[in-house]
């Protein structure tokens, strides 16, 4: 939740930000030029009624005379048209931007989070990326189409007033726009105390959010923890801070607005006592003073609504803060043009220039920390043979994970190299490497689609026979067959419906189609029940057949075939070699192997004894 406060911004107004957003609204600037012409236009003809209104008094109503009225009708019905036209124009436009500039900025975002590293999501929560997707592009995109059409709108409304009430009598402008002065004051006083309490209100509302967001995620943990109660309080208390802080905008907006209207009042009874003098004097003409009335009325209507269109914006601008900040989080690994110049990127790779990779794999004096973490590997060293089977074994914590991740790229190492075929992996493009790889993570995730398209991910030309071969090898056919619809099953979102076995296997076949080079298994910690375990176990053996492949496996049996195992403590190898040497050797790994032989016996011996 911290990180969601912290990301909450209080700047009032930050030129620099808007100046950037104006990039992404690059590609529309003819239909805002459009759009800003069509509304000073609007604006313009707003301001000519109350003309016209003055006309058809001095020149009909006073002299009681209908000469020209089918003109003047024509011209009044010409106009009502032009502004039903630019209405209808308005809302095509801006619609029309609102829907292209939020597709832009998601298209963009989602871009971004593809190419982010595993650091990126280590530290922020999927909540938080999920609001900046949806809400805040959303809130972006409506307020600076909608925004400014308001703020465009009114503006040339009111420059327009003031010009003609100046032209028309500048005696009686000055008299009726004495009040701006006091108006000024008070939109000032009030506006700044109502747009901080909007502030406190959004503030408030995106920790709502995450109490939401936490409470929803959380919702099985809260349950089997009996912490309802208390979450349920942290909720009362944010709800409450909720509410008192709209109550004030409340109030705070319930005093402005007739304050507004009251000075507008004021402006238009001063237009009326001296225009009324002079209309007896005769100084000035009825339809003068009628225009005068209407147009006093006319200029206080935007500033009313000015607080609410600062709010938006302001609100905009937090959106677009935090949006932005999404889209240029820089990228931790990223390759350097000269090599994406060779290799391409993601969205368009250069296979073709692409070396063949053989699979050897060296460490060189790696050290590696995760962001603000101690120190998991200290000049750690390791060289691997292209086909060789490496398993890792170690207590939770130890540092089998990070190894094969930096393996992967999916972190770098903070000091010293890794190499590929003997050459530095950061001379190469990362999706050359992560091509040639297939990774079954610790904590597999599935997409929502079918078991099939699941599997097919790995290799997008696979057929269906490939797909049902793969599955066959790492022996999860026979579960997904045993499924309603078989490979047709969906797989609900993440995979929901499946048990972490079951699910590790579908990552396993998907690496499987994709037929990689360099092959890693991070076994699931999480107990998979002893029938799935075997068959994992069984399928190891068949895949590995050609690759180089890292297995993180918590049962040892299932390494027993590896060429080497090694031992780590600490992100240390401490006893390295094949399964035989590391009995022999009676070390750390014997006494590991040997105790979970025991407790798995015991266990063998308990099951038996409950079932008699
Ligand atoms: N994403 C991360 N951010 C920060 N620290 C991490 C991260 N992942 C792991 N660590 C830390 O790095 C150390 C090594 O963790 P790692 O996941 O490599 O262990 P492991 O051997 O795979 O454990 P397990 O058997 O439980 O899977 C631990 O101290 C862990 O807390
Ligand atoms: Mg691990």
């Amino acid at each position: 939740m911290n990180y969601i406060e912290e990301q909450e911004y209080t700047k009032r107004f930050d030129l620099g930000l808007w100046k950037h957003l104006l990039k992404y609204a690059k590609p529309y600037t003819k239909q805002l030029i459009l759009l800003a012409f069509i509304m000073i236009l609007a604006g313009g003809v707003d301001v000519v009624f109350p003309l016209m209104t003055r006309y058809a008094i001095d020149n009909f109503i006073i002299p009681d005379k209908l000469e020209g009225l089918p003109l003047y009708a024509l011209v009044y019905g010409l106009l009502v048209a032009l502004q039903g036209f630019n209405t209808w124009a308005l809302i095509m436009i801006a619609g029309r931007i609102e829907v292209d500039l939020v597709y832009d900025i998601r298209k963009t975002g989602f871009k971004r989070l593809q190419e982010l590293s595993f650091s990126y999501y280590d530290k922020t929560p999927v909540g938080w990326i999920m609001a900046r997707m949806t809400s805040d592009s959303q809130r972006l995109g409506e307020s600076i189409s909608w925004g400014l059409v308001d703020l465009t709108w009114g503006f040339a409304m009111m420059t327009g007033i003031v010009i003609i009430m100046f032209v028309l009598n500048w005696k009686l402008a000055l008299i009726s726009l004495s009040v701006i002065p006091f108006l000024a004051a008070v939109s000032l006083f009030f506006q700044s105390r109502i747009l901080k309490g909007y502030r406190q209100v959004r503030k408030t509302n995106s920790r709502i959010t995450g109490a939401f967001n936490e409470g929803i995620m959380g919702a099985k943990t809260t349950k089997t923890l009996v912490l309802e109660e208390r979450n349920l309080e942290e909720f009362k208390v944010l709800t409450s801070d909720m509410r008192s802080s709209s109550i004030r905008v409340a109030v705070f907006s319930s005093i402005f607005y007739p304050i507004v209207s009251a000075l507008g009042g004021i402006g238009t009874a001063l237009a009326l006592w001296y225009g009324g003098s002079g209309v007896i004097a005769q100084s000035i003409s009825y339809g003068t003073l009628v225009a005068f009335i209407t147009y006093t009325i006319q200029f206080f209507e935007p500033i009313s609504q000015l607080a609410r269109i600062f709010a938006e914006l302001q609100s905009a601008q937090a959106s677009a803060e935090r949006v932005l900040s999404m889209i240029d989080t820089p990228l931790e690994i990223e390759d350097p043009p000269e090599i994406k110049a060779v290799y391409g990127d993601v969205f368009n790779p250069k296979r073709e220039n692409w070396e063949p990779i053989k699979g050897d794999v060296t460490f060189r004096n790696v050290s590696f920390s995760y962001k603000d973490g101690e120190t998991v590997l200290e000049n750690f060293n390791l060289e691997v043979k292209s086909g060789e089977t490496i398993a890792l074994v170690g207590e939770t914590g130890s540092g089998k994970s990070t190894i094969v991740n930096l393996i992967c790229r999916f972190y770098e190492p903070t000091q010293g190299e890794i190499l590929i075929d003997g050459i530095d992996y950061r001379k190469r493009s990362q999706l050359w490497l992560q091509s040639n790889l297939g990774y079954v993570l610790q904590t597999p995730h599935l997409f929502s689609g079918t078991i099939r398209d699941n599997i097919r991910y790995g290799n997008l030309s696979a057929t269906d026979e490939d797909i049902e071969a793969a599955a066959r090898l790492v022996n999860a056919d026979s579960f997904i067959r045993k499924l309603e619809k078989g490979y047709d099953t969906e797989v609900g979102e993440g995979g929901s419906r499946l048990s972490t076995g079951q699910k590790q296997l579908i990552s396993f076949a998907r690496a499987v189609v994709a037929n990689p080079k360099i092959f890693v298994l991070d076994e699931a910690t999480s107990s998979i029940d002893t029938e799935t375990e075997q068959i994992i176990q069984n399928a190891i053996q068949k895949v590995l057949e050609g690759r180089t492949s890292f297995i993180i496996a918590h049962r040892l049996s299932t390494i027993r075939s590896a060429d080497r195992i090694l031992v780590i403590v600490d992100g240390k190898v401490i006893e390295e070699g094949t399964h035989r040497q590391l009995i022999k050797k009676r070390g750390y790994y014997y006494r590991l192997y040997t105790n979970q032989f025991m407790e798995e016996e015991e266990a063998r011996i308990m099951r038996r004894n409950k079932s008699y």
